[in-house]
């Protein structure tokens, strides 16, 4: 019986532990799984409507540690996730993505001697601004075992000099979540809410620190925004950073597009539960994000998106022609907007990606059960 703690800390990482979570009480002869929240995320809109729609079981552990600086939360998060590990005395420890959480439970785990596995581990944008690729690079140097979504990501790692036997390719955890809810998500009412018609409407996401912090850059990605509005309806869930930088800025171009007036359709909206963020965007044409599992969520179906960033670290996604780097430049956004709405009407055929299949966590399982032999 191997003795597995969870940690989830921030909105992107519950549908990646939802189905390991789920998998590991399918084989309870084999698996006890906790769940540990750091909190890092904690409002209902970013968090527990997340462990409500993806069914995950409430936490047994909370550490509750909020907002705060890079280094006044990681620090808080190793501090009360040590005596955890101390107590439960796990035999491994699962850390996911790239958030502060993962990469702070991933260094106590190094210092006390528990084994640790990253899940989606290998990706880089090669862009060390970014906190989430400082977070990556070290949470994967100190990892014992690495499991990747992608065979890019396995290359990745072997040029850093990390030994093969530490690495599998899993596949996309979060495609398992997305497989298994695209049905129950039929039932969410949300387009009816915002009075939009399937592949009709563009979804946007931002909340990268280097679009939302930057007053230039946001009213920059906002003037785009209000021309493509001009062509159909623009609903955009905004995220609590963004919300802040907002409010702060207080800009017209952006004040215009608050609630939906006359000349704007931009909707801005509350952040979207699971189920419904997953109605809205499968139903979308068009999808502008900087989010990281958005471009992949929106390749897997098909649906065109521009990331507005400079970079990727799901290049895989470019490949497969679903998604595109557009940046941030108010021009280019438009143009590129206008030139895939006029290429599609609905979704393309939907690619295929080797192991993009729903089966990523049982073979998360195998790999901890193989890791554990040695
Ligand atoms: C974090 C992750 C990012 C991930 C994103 C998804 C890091 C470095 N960044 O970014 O990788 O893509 O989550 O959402 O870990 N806030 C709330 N309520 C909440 C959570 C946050 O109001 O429930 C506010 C806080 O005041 C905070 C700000 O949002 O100042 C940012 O939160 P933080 O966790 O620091 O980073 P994110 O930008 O959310």
């Amino acid at each position: 019986m191997l003795k597995i703690i969870n940690v989830v800390g921030a909105r992107p990482n519950f549908m990646k532990v939802a189905p390991i979570v789920e998998a590991m009480r399918r084989r309870a002869d084999e698996f006890a799984p906790l769940v540990v929240h750091t909190g890092q995320h904690y409002d209902a809109a970013m968090s527990d409507t997340f462990f409500r729609d993806l069914q995950l079981p409430a936490p047994d552990i909370h550490l509750e540690v909020g907002s705060g600086s890079h280094a006044a939360q990681t620090a808080l998060v190793m501090q009360r996730f040590e005596p955890i590990l101390l107590a439960e005395k796990p035999d491994w420890v699962i850390v996911v993505g790239d958030v502060n959480s993962t990469l702070a439970c991933a260094l106590v785990c190094a210092k006390l001697g528990v084994r640790v596995a990253h899940v989606e581990a290998g990706l880089r944008s090669r862009d060390r601004t970014m906190p989430e690729e400082v977070n990556r690079v070290l949470t994967d140097q100190i990892s014992d075992l690495l499991l990747t979504p992608s065979r890019d990501a396995d290359e990745n790692l072997r040029r850093e000099g990390i030994p093969a036997e530490r690495i599998r390719c899993v596949g996309n955890v979060m495609i398992d979540s997305l497989r298994a809810n695209l049905e129950r998500a039929v039932n969410s009412d949300v387009r009816n809410r915002f009075k939009v018609a399937a592949a009709d409407y563009a979804v946007v996401t931002l909340h990268r620190p280097s679009n939302v912090d930057d007053e230039v850059v946001l009213k920059r990605i906002f003037s785009a925004l209000d021309r493509i509005a001009g062509r159909l309806p623009v609903i955009f869930p905004v995220h609590p950073r963004t919300r802040a930088s907002l409010e702060q800025f207080r800009a017209s171009e952006i004040q215009n597009a608050d609630q939906t007036t006359a000349r704007s359709q931009i909707k801005l909206i509350e952040p979207l539960g699971y189920l419904d963020f997953l109605r809205l965007y499968s139903g979308a044409r068009l999808v502008l994000t900087d989010s990281g599992g958005i471009q992949e969520e929106t390749t897997w179906l098909g649906i065109p998106c521009l990331t507005l960033r400079e970079n990727t670290e799901r290049p895989i996604t470019i490949e497969m022609g679903t998604n595109k780097l557009v940046g941030t430049d108010a021009e280019a956004i438009t143009r590129e907007a206008f030139a895939a709405l006029e290429h599609s009407t609905a979704s393309a055929p939907r690619p295929q990606i080797p192991l993009w299949d729903g089966r990523a966590a049982p073979r998360v399982l195998e790999a901890l059960l193989e890791a554990s032999k040695s």
